[in-house]
């Protein structure tokens, strides 16, 4: 089977598509024959080597949806020929075929293709975690997800949606912010033009919101402080770089500024997010978006793709 290989870490050009022997499941473990891999901004921070690598050489990737190929010993929860996503793998998520433990698949339901299977692991499971795990948004409740375009904004729009919040999501180009009003946002707001968060407070009355999901918390945690209502809460999911806040902000407020880490998940709490998103994949409510499809061996330029301005739902890979 052909997979992506990282020898050393370094830049996207470090990965490269080898023939590797075929994956043969032992007890307790599911091989997937991986028919679409999603690409996250984690990957790349691993390539890089700037967040905690695997030993090398390793096959990148976490999230992937494929057909079951074959089960070791003591797998009762999926069998062979059923279509199911990965939240993780033993033998990473870029390549025909992934090794997992029996837990980190998951069946997908009917109607949801491969590479929205692909979409869910870390972009929805950490926007649910962020929204009710960390933060324990409420129906009726206002949430702002700020930078609602990409892979894990577009999962939060919906799960918010579905949940009876109000959303206000911010994008940077036009073609973003339509996808998060399409997404179901009710108001979108453009966080690259000046004095934008000011709309939020006319939007709220002057009272701000009571969740905000951040992604890039090094530029905005401090204004974020300040569109916040009394009681409310930031869920930091990404950030690049230090920031200054006010604590003032905070304390005015009775604020909480929390983390969200996907892989901070307890086991209960990573079965509670599965169930979840089962539940909405079924019922309709959660249907990811895909931007682009590129073929496996194209992951370098998907690995810079993904870390461009302009997200529009999720980049993926196809073995
Ligand atoms: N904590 C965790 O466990 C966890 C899990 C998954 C992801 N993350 C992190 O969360 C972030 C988003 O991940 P993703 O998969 O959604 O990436 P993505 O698909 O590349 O999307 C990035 C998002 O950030 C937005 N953005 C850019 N500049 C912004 C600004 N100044 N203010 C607010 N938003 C801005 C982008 O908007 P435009 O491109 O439209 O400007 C886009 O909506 C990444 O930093 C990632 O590493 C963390």
């Amino acid at each position: 089977m052909q997979a992506i290989r990282v020898h050393e870490c370094g830049g996207p050009e470090v990965m490269r598509l080898e023939e590797l022997p075929d994956l043969q499941p032992g007890p307790g473990q599911v091989v997937v024959r991986v028919k679409a891999v999603g690409v996250n901004p984690v990957d790349t921070y691993i390539r890089a080597g700037i967040y905690a690598a695997p030993p090398l050489p390793f096959t990148p990737g976490f999230d992937a949806a494929g057909e079951v190929e074959a089960v070791g010993p003591g797998v009762n929860r999926v069998a062979p020929g059923q279509m199911v996503y990965t939240a993780g793998t033993l033998s990473g998520a870029y390549a025909q075929q992934a090794l997992c433990e029996e837990a980190q698949v998951h069946p997908l339901p009917l109607g949801i293709s491969p590479a929205q299977g692909a979409s869910l692991g870390i972009p929805y499971g950490i926007a649910y975690r962020a929204l009710f795990q960390r933060a324990r948004a409420l129906p009726g409740e206002t949430v702002l997800i700020h930078g609602a375009s990409g892979g894990v904004g577009t999962a939060a729009i919906q799960l918010a949606r579905a949940a009876g919040l109000t959303v206000i999501g911010t994008g940077g180009t036009p073609r973003g912010r339509e996808l998060v009003a399409q997404q179901g946002a009710h108001q979108v707001l453009d966080h690259r033009a000046p004095a934008y968060l000011e709309e939020v407070l006319e939007l709220t009355r002057g009272r701000g919101v009571e969740v905000i999901l951040e992604m890039l918390a090094n530029v905005n945690l401090g204004k974020d402080l300040k569109v916040l209502a009394p009681g409310g809460r930031v869920v930091v999911i990404g950030s690049r770089g230090p920031v200054e806040i006010d604590p003032r902000d905070a304390l005015s407020r009775e604020a909480a500024i929390l983390g969200a880490l996907i892989f901070g998940a307890t086991p209960g709490e990573y079965a509670g997010i599965h169930a979840a998103l089962t539940a909405g994949l079924e019922n309709g409510t959660l249907r990811p978006v895909i931007g682009q499809q590129l073929p496996l061996a194209d992951a370098p330029r998907a690995h810079k793709k993904v870390m461009e301005p302009g997200a529009y739902g999720k980049i993926i890979l196809v073995p």
